[in-house]
Order: C-alpha cells, then structure tokens, then sequence
C-alpha cells in the first residue's frame, strides 16, 4: 500500500538531487576536476558593476563547488584563480584578486579543515603580496593532515613557466648525478608542481571561451574538456553535475582503440 501511494507523490527537487548525487557516484567521478573559471568581468559589466563584484561573486561559487566536489568524492579540484598573466590587469584590480584569498579562507577555512579538505598551492608563491602569502600558507598549514578532498589554487600559475622551471631542475639534478641518462615522462612529472596529484580527468572553462590560456598544458594532454557559456559567478551545482554526466558518458581511449 505504502510503494503504491509513494509512486504518485512527486519528489521534491532536494530528493531528484541526491538521487542524481547518488547515481553520480556510482557511475564513478572524475578524480581530479580542474576549473578555468572566466566570465566575472562580463557578469559585472552585464550588471553595470565594477570587474570586482564578478571576482567576488567568482569566489562565492568556488565555495559552492568545493562543497559539492567534496560531497561527490572528488580527490582534487584546482581552480585557476590568478594567472601569471593577470599582472596585466590593473593595478586595482590586481590588488582586490590578491586579496580574495584572506577573505575566502578568512572565512571558509574552518569549514575545510572540519570538512577534511586539504589546501594546496600551484604558482609562483614567493612574488605574491606578503598578506596574500601568509592567507595562503596558513590554510595550507592548518589543512596539512587532512586526507579528503585537495582543493587546490593555481594562483599566479602558468604551465609554461612550470614546465621551463621543471626542465631546470632536471638539468641541475642531472648536473648532481642525482639523474642518470634519459628521463622518462613519469619522471618529468614529478618536477612539475603538480608532482603529487593526478593528472586532470575533467577540465571545465566556462564563460563560452575555448581555449587553455596556459593552464595544466602538460597535465591536460588526456582530460576530457568541457566548455560552457554560464559564466563564473553564475556557474552553479547543477552545471557541475552537468559537466561530470557528460565526461561519464565519453570513452576515453588514450590513443588506443
Ligand atoms: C577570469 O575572469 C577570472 C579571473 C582572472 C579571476 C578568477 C578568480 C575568482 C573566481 C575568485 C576566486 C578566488 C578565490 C581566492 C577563491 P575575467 O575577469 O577574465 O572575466 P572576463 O573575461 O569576463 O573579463
């Protein structure tokens, strides 16, 4: 009798949605996502606010989908929130990015180290702002003996610069003795900042634009990509879901059959 009436009552949205978490995780997630998170300017521009408003909508969503990621069993996501490009940018701007990271740990970082989620860092740590830096190193410290999910920022990254600096300590290890002859693939990626993580199973870049803007250019050579026009700070749960189906239902062959 209680199957019966359940069968016609509809389902709130809260239920379809952890059905669809559910089925997610059987099917498999990816286990590293890594984001290219574009659109905030024009989000604020659509708006008639200030570039910065969209950064900061930006961050609010890196909290959603860190939530999210760690729900469904996601290893690492990295979120590419600086590039070493973005020096560029005016001097403003730049200045408000620097200081997202205080505000989004400031805030955030209890939740993450109760939630297991450990911090990591790729990029150029030494010339970010001091302030920047300590935010950083802290959630990094605090987050150390987590095992969860790693949530990890590209902040002041880029993949050619890591690469070159990759090649330059393979010189000065070979120079040591402490490398011997040719080195293989697996052995240049341990010189790459991303040494303890896996390569990329999903890359996501929203705002409608296609292209890597030197982001994991060695690590991406095998992800499944996926681009959409949401843009950043409307990017949501859902449209997570949304990537991880699609990457689910593609073979990934690895130049094989
Ligand atoms: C690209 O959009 C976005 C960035 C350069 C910054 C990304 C940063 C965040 C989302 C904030 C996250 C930070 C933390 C610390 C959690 P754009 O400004 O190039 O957008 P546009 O192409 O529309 O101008």
């Amino acid at each position: 009798m209680y199957s019966i009436w359940k069968r016609f009552v509809k389902k709130d949205a809260s239920s379809d949605l952890t059905d669809r978490i559910q089925r997610i995780r059987e099917f498999g997630v990816p286990q590293h996502i890594a984001i290219i998170m574009d659109g905030n300017g024009r989000w604020a521009k659509k708006r008639a606010l200030p570039r910065v408003a969209g950064h900061h909508e930006g961050m609010k969503v890196v909290r959603k989908i860190t939530r999210m990621a760690n729900q469904l069993g996601v290893s690492a996501l990295t979120v590419y929130a600086f590039s070493t490009e973005n020096w560029k940018r005016p001097k403003t701007e730049v200045e408000y990015l620097m200081k997202l990271p205080e505000e989004f740990l400031g805030s955030f970082l209890p939740e993450l180290i109760r939630e297991n989620v450990r911090v990591e860092m790729i990029g150029d740590f030494t010339t970010l702002p001091a302030h920047t830096q300590r935010a950083v190193q802290k959630a990094i410290d605090d987050t150390k003996d987590n095992d969860g999910l790693v949530l990890n920022f590209a902040l002041n990254y880029g993949s050619r610069a890591e690469i070159v600096k990759g090649v330059n300590n393979v010189l000065k290890d070979a120079q040591k003795g402490i490398l011997k002859g040719d080195i293989s693939e697996d052995v240049f990626s341990r010189y790459l900042m991303t040494s303890t993580l896996p390569d990329p199973d999903l890359l996501i870049r929203t705002s409608g634009e296609i292209r890597l803007s030197n982001f994991m250019l060695w690590q991406l050579a095998y992800t499944e990509l996926w681009f959409t026009e949401v843009l950043w700070p409307d990017f949501n749960e859902t449209h997570l879901l949304e990537a991880i189906e699609v990457y689910q239902k593609r073979a990934r062959r690895y130049g094989g059959v």
